[in-house]
């Protein structure tokens, strides 16, 4: 099993950026811990603060991995264009986020990506990969 974790803008900061949100773990200390509990997934890891990168990666892996974590920080709530993306590939995509967007800023609350995704996890810290990992595998 393949499965693409995609971050968005400022995701590459996680252990310095507001730990008191997101943590003081940095993302490639987490994901060592994944790889280390799923020795059967093949993780892809990448992470973009511009938009069409991420679009660009959400192609290039969207027909042939099992699956798509996608945290795309601010831009879930401002990006059509990430939404088209994920409509025009057949891999699932679940939307993940480290803090729960429902409990802050007003303008968190809304998701211009989650109705394109299989599925939304928010809240659970950096476990909320782990979560998504699960979901994609069951
Ligand atoms: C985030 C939540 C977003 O609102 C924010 O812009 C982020 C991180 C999260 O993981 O909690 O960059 O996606």
């Amino acid at each position: 099993m393949k499965i693409q974790i995609i971050n968005g803008p400022n995701l590459n900061l996680l252990g310095v950026r507001e730990p008191g949100i997101y943590g003081a773990s940095s993302f490639l200390t987490y994901l060592d811990e994944l790889k280390t509990k799923y020795p059967e997934i093949e993780f892809a890891y990448f992470q973009s603060n511009i938009e069409g990168e991420i679009i660009n990666r959400i192609h290039e892996t969207g027909f042939s991995f099992d699956g798509i974590i996608l945290n795309a920080g601010a831009y879930t709530h401002t990006s059509v264009a990430i939404h088209d993306a994920i409509k025009a590939v057949n891999t699932p995509v679940i939307e993940v986020h480290i803090s729960n967007v429902h409990s802050r800023e007003e303008f968190r609350r809304q998701s211009l990506i989650a109705s394109a995704c299989k599925g939304v996890i928010a809240g659970f810290g950096l476990d909320s990969y782990r979560l998504a990992v699960e979901a994609i595998k069951n």
